[in-house]
């Protein structure tokens, strides 16, 4: 189905079930351990055995020998893989490093070595017994210390809107500060986890990964694979944040290993391993400079931004928002990648714009001040309707000056003293901060096939992923609806590449395009039933599990009496991108507690206000922001990937040493959805929510805390040494 803008009235639009504040379908399953997660399909094929993956103890050079024999002689051990033995492998599209060092050595517990046993403990084990020697180059670790060796990427063009320069030497007030961030881990709570089978030349991989389609196509070019003999299942994902968008090494050993073992090998990554070893967040350096007249309006506005990654990576795209989210006739971005030999760099929840907003936000709050004007009139005054870069191309929808003004209200933003360090609640310093939340939406094709039964079930398939998002749910919703049935008539199976290619999990893409896909394939599905039954289909109703046409009127179920109907389809929106700029925005707005002596930063309120098209699961939704803005909350005040720069790899490497929020750490969060229809989005109406939630908290906490102190920290996270 090729979607025509706007979208017309259509079954959606009825809001039976859309827009309901469902409980997830897979909720049960997964709160009683009945859910199979990767590592957990046991029964799945019999006698498996465990693999063990070691990682290189150095960052860039060589291994000049590794001796295996006493580990292949160790108890229980079934075969080890090495480079040396592992057949010519290719590269995937979508990684950087290659999944299998050897003899050359990118980056910090690259993979060198995979180790089979009967049991999990002797794989471990006889790893120890791994003789490896390195010759170790020095490398490169240090972005600030590289930044002057970067170069333009091929990712983003540099952009050039009229005379920044000039213009920017001409304005009445003018700005120019340079803010970093540093690495991030996903720290998802499941690790990368395979189980490989082999039969014949078909390889069937039970794993955890966000993009079953493009991943199948990596394991085929990786292991030198027909795509057709590649299948992935993964139906149940323990978070992914990113960092499951592409096949790691736990795909491509687990494959290996059981091929040399000759047995179905299941294996994890050890939480050192997803630190070093799979990809992470890059660090940025971003330098903004703003010139406005005395009435606020920007007349110039730049964003530069360094970041690093391994040869053949790309970059932190930290200027994208910045291209569109206020106005301002002459506009400078560029970003510039230095080489590093950290590990892989990489997409992690809202790449580009989470630490772009980081630093935009805090600037735009800075300007604010210098301009003497409230920070949400500052931003409100710099609105534009059309995309700044291209004026002839407008926003799909774009509500930010709605989300600001009510989040104010909402919040009490009008109880804020604009003073620096005025408020106090015994030896608490108060402040208040707000940024703005800008993410684009993604429109990409995405497919489903359903089947209705003659007990009148139906049944969706489609590749896509759920990873913790919600997605079971909102596509039985959407079935449900556009088949007028009700939601325990439909059954969602995902996460298998012999179903339909869909948009798969990433870039907050999912939902929207998920669900049209399914619309689209149940569209096709009443066309099927109505000529089945006889009736016209275009004067055909579908409610409440009937299916009515003039006075002729039948069950669902009766259409499928004769054997089982199936109708397959997706959604594509040709051009669409092009005409329209598309994008989600948000407020996000935050009260902190400084403490007048030792500077322990506590949050004491959140609150963000999102404009992101139809919201098709409001408790599904607010799940995700409220997930997202404690994600920035980890962001803004406690996550660094701390690097040792004699060796180059990432210290913290666990859970213990890698800190996010707990618990303790969180207060009241409360979350708006702007009552927004987005015609021009999808057959939906809807758009992506689980990145926006993301983007700019961290800097409305970093305002929070200037309010609070009068102490400007433009380096994150902000630890309590930096307020001293
Ligand atoms: Mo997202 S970083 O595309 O999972």
């Amino acid at each position: 189905m090729k979607f025509e803008t706007p979208a017309t009235t259509n079954p959606i639009d009825r809001l039976k079930l859309i827009g309901k504040p469902t409980d997830r379908i897979d909720g049960p399953a997964k709160t009683t351990g009945t859910a199979p997660y990767a590592y957990e399909h046991h029964d799945a094929v019999p006698h498996q055995a465990y693999g063990y993956v070691v990682g290189a103890a150095i960052a860039k050079g060589r291994i000049k020998s590794m001796d295996t024999s006493r580990a292949l002689a160790a108890s229980g051990v079934l075969a080890v893989v090495t480079s040396a033995n592992a057949g010519d492998l290719g590269k995937g599209r979508f990684n950087t490093a290659r999944l299998l060092a050897g003899p050359d050595v990118q980056h910090y517990h690259q993979a060198i070595a995979l180790v089979v046993a009967e049991t999990f403990e002797q794989a471990r084990s006889a790893a120890q017994l791994l003789d490896v020697s390195y010759t170790r180059d020095q490398g490169v670790f240090d972005l600030a210390a590289a930044r002057d060796t970067a170069v333009p990427s091929d990712e983003q063009q540099d952009v050039a809107v009229g005379d920044f320069a000039s213009a920017l030497a001409a304005s009445a007030v003018r700005f120019d500060e340079s803010y970093t961030t540093p690495d991030h881990s996903h720290a998802m709570m499941e690790p990368h986890a395979t189980i490989a089978a082999w039969e014949g030349e078909k390889l069937t991989l039970w794993t955890s990964n966000q993009m079953i389609n493009w991943s199948r196509g990596d394991v085929a070019r990786t292991l030198g694979l027909s795509k057709d003999n590649v299948r992935l299942i993964s139906p149940y994902i323990g978070g992914g944040f990113g960092g499951k968008l592409f096949i790691r090494a736990d795909l491509i050993l687990a494959a290996l290993g059981a091929r040399a073992a000759k047995r179905t090998v299941k294996l994890s990554l050890t939480r050192p391993l997803i630190f070093n070893n799979t990809t992470h967040r890059p660090a940025t350096i971003q330098r903004i400079r703003i010139g406005a007249g005395h009435d606020g309006r920007i007349t110039a506005i730049g964003h530069e931004c360094w970041s690093g990654n391994l040869p053949g990576g790309d970059i932190e795209n930290a200027i994208q928002q910045t291209r569109r989210l206020y106005a301002g006739a002459h506009r400078m971005m560029a970003a510039r990648l230095a080489t590093l030999d950290l590990p892989e760099g990489n997409a992690m929840r809202a790449p580009g714009e989470a630490p772009g907003l980081m630093a935009l936000e805090i600037a735009m709050d800075e300007m604010a001040e210098r301009l003497g004007l409230d920070p949400i009139e500052f931003r409100v005054l710099n609105d534009t309707q059309v995309d700044p870069e291209n004026p002839q191309r407008p926003f799909s929808q774009r509500q930010l000056i709605a989300c600001l003004r009510n989040g104010a209200e909402r919040f009490g933003w009008n109880r804020r003293q604009r003073k620096p360090a005025s408020v106090r609640d015994g030896g608490w310093l108060i402040g208040m901060g707000v940024a703005a939340a800008f993410r684009n939406n993604l429109l990409t094709k995405s497919g489903a096939r359903v089947r209705l039964g003659g007990d009148g079930m139906v049944t969706v398939e489609t590749d896509m992923t759920d990873i913790g998002t919600g997605s079971y749910t909102i596509i039985a919703q959407t079935a449900a609806e556009t088949l007028g049935l009700p939601l325990d008539r439909i059954k969602v199976r995902l996460g298998d590449s012999d179903f339909p290619v869909s948009a798969g999990s990433g870039g907050q893409w999912g939902a929207n395009n998920s669900t049209s896909g399914v619309y689209a394939a149940c569209m096709k599905l009443r066309e099927t039933v109505a000529r089945t039954l006889g009736f016209d289909p275009t004067e055909t109703d579908f409610s409440d599990g009937r299916v009515r046409a003039g006075n002729r009127d039948a069950a669902l179920a009766d259409a499928a009496r004769d054997g089982e109907l199936v109708a397959e389809d997706r959604i594509e929106y040709g051009d669409l991108d092009e005409q329209y700029q598309q994008s989600t925005f948000g407020a996000h707005f935050v009260e902190v507690a400084v403490d007048a002596m030792t500077s322990e930063i506590r949050i004491r309120r959140m609150l963000a206000v999102c404009a992101a098209g139809r919201i098709l699961n409001p408790k599904a939704a607010r799940s995700q922001v409220i997930g997202a803005m404690t994600m920035g909350a980890g962001a803004a005040l406690m996550e660094e990937l701390a690097i040792d720069k004699r060796f180059g790899y990432f210290v913290n490497h666990d859970l213990a040493g890698y800190e996010v929020p707990v618990h303790a750490d969180i207060p009241h969060q409360d979350v708006i959805f702007l009552d927004e229809v987005d015609p021009i989005s999808s057959p939906m109406k809807a758009k992506g929510v689980g990145e926006l939630g993301i983007c700019g908290v961290a800097a409305a906490v970093a305002n929070a805390i200037y309010n609070a102190t009068g102490v400007r920290v433009r380096d994150y996270p902000i630890t309590l040494d930096k307020l001293i």
